[in-house]
């Protein structure tokens, strides 16, 4: 029978459901047996029939019982065990061994500097993160706000794969006025970051074990990436030019470069390296994947051109905000030709579906009304500032005479290069005990034996940037 208990903060009809299931599931009323008609039951536990009724209902809605032709409600059919075996394994399914996920994960943990490992670090040389200052923030919160008062309700409906059409328009602009790249917005397609863009080149335009060829040392989240989707990675090593174009496998179906800014040495890719490149793209029909993610930010000269504007039908150009303005915005878009963005939209629909719409529309007001100009200026003066402290410490400090500085022309980091057979980890970690954190070139690389250190600038101040050069002199010197 079932009882009321006064003293329970559960609703009765919640209880008498709760104790009826107990009484299904164990057993207690077996599969077939009938239930006392509501009108009967009510009186025997001392509640109104409305309330049986409710606790009816929902048995019959969850498939607890039937209602029987010869009429009444009867317990269903139970086919299976409502508890588990005593054998039965505490845990639910095994997953699966994932050897390229456990090898890479770690590997772009420690590329990255390891955030659980951070001891007391003063001075963070990370080539990771730009410089964000209150400006930002109180910009950022304006176009968040606005954003979110001033939308049409369409724009929360399911929306474009491509992503959200104005924010394309402000890129297409960008693009047109600052890097010469001048393309519809039907060739701009939004992602998520760079991974997500390799991930998307390799699930739309290659098959599984077809030959990519990356820059090594480069940057491992892109050859990690094509690895986990199974391409056959081929490592092409990187000189004073960029890319050894002449040992890029003529069977790759893909070319991953950095050419404004080598992503670890930090070299610009020379004019003939450049057109041996184009060409050889052309003749092969491979793709070149030109990732430029930092040009914008150019110490001499202007701006590079992009290998996009001089060979459109065979270049997939990325850009990205993470460097303009932050890592954690993740927006980020892939330029190519309009038949092949078409091609990667249809697999982001069908695997992403698009970017969230808050971001977008954000992005798309912190460019519309002038925020992200002004933000531009306003790094690239701090940014010329920590740029000139750096290499000036590391000319004063004597450290550029015995290692070799390179990559100062563009971008947030520079190399400073050390012999292969030096002990770049001892130095690495001996700078950690001194509060220093420095980027080992070695974590750029696939089967490069290259050793040195990665020093970014973005997020360090003058004087730090001054400090943290002469600890390092004192300890290499
Ligand atoms: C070579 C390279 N490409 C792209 C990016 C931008 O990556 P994401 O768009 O995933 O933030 C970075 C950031 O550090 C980078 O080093």
């Amino acid at each position: 029978m079932l009882k009321v208990n006064r003293d329970d903060d559960r609703p009765i009809w919640q209880q008498l459901l709760d104790q009826a299931i107990h009484n299904i599931t164990t057993g207690k009323w077996p599969p077939g047996e009938l239930l006392l008609p509501s009108r009967e039951l009510a009186p025997l536990i001392g509640v109104s029939r409305s309330t049986i009724q409710i606790v009816y209902e929902e048995l019959f809605s969850r498939g607890y019982t039937v209602t029987s032709r010869r009429g009444g409600t009867r317990v269903s059919d139970w086919t299976y065990a409502t508890r588990p075996s005593e054998d039965a394994a505490e845990q639910g399914p095994v997953l699966p061994d994932l050897p390229l996920l456990d090898g890479a994960i770690g590997h772009l943990q420690s590329w990255f500097g390891d955030k659980a490992n951070r001891r007391a670090i003063e001075i963070d040389f990370s080539p990771h993160e730009p410089y964000l200052d209150e400006h930002f923030q109180k910009n950022w919160r304006h176009s968040f706000l606005q954003a979110s008062t001033e939308t049409n309700l369409d724009s929360w409906a399911y929306g474009d794969a491509y992503g959200y059409v104005p924010l394309r328009e402000q890129i297409q602009r960008y693009l047109s006025l600052e890097r010469g790249v001048h393309v519809g917005v039907d060739q701009i397609l939004l992602t998520s970051g760079a991974q997500h863009s390799i991930d998307l080149m390799a699930q739309a335009l290659l098959q599984e074990g077809e030959t990519v060829s990356v820059e090594d040392p480069g940057f491992p989240a892109a050859w990690m990436a094509l690895k986990y989707r199974r391409m056959q990675v081929v490592s092409v090593p990187v000189d004073e030019y960029g890319l050894c174009v002449d040992r890029v496998p003529p069977e790759s179906r893909l070319v991953y470069v950095t050419p404004s800014h080598q992503c670890a040495v930090g070299v610009i890719m020379s004019e003939p390296r450049r057109q041996q490149l184009l060409h050889m793209a052309a003749e092969q029909r491979f793709w070149i994947v030109e990732d430029d993610y930092d040009s914008e930010f150019r110490y001499r000269g202007d701006p590079l051109p992009t290998l996009f504007s001089q060979r459109p039908q065979n270049t997939l150009y990325m850009m990205s905000f993470s460097k303009m303005i932050a890592p954690g915005i993740r927006i980020s878009a892939i330029v190519g030709p309009k038949e092949t963005i078409r091609q990667l939209a249809r697999v982001h629909e069908l695997t992403y579906r698009h970017l969230p719409i808050m971001e977008q529309l954000t992005l798309t007001h912190f460019i519309e009304h002038g925020h992200f100009m002004r933000h531009m200026r306003r790094v690239r003066n701090v940014y010329r500032r920590r740029h000139e402290a750096m290499t000036k410490a590391i000319i004063a400090t004597g450290l550029s005479e015995r290692f070799t500085l390179s990559g100062v022309e563009t971008g947030l980091h520079m190399l400073l290069e050390a012999e292969s057979t030096f002990d770049e980890e001892a130095v690495t970690s001996l700078a950690m005990d001194k509060g220093i954190r420095v980027y080992p070139l070695s974590k750029y690389g696939l089967n490069s034996d290259r050793k040195g250190w990665v020093l970014g600038f973005a997020k360090v101040d003058e004087a730090a940037i001054e400090e943290g050069i002469k600890r390092l002199a004192g300890m290499l010197l």
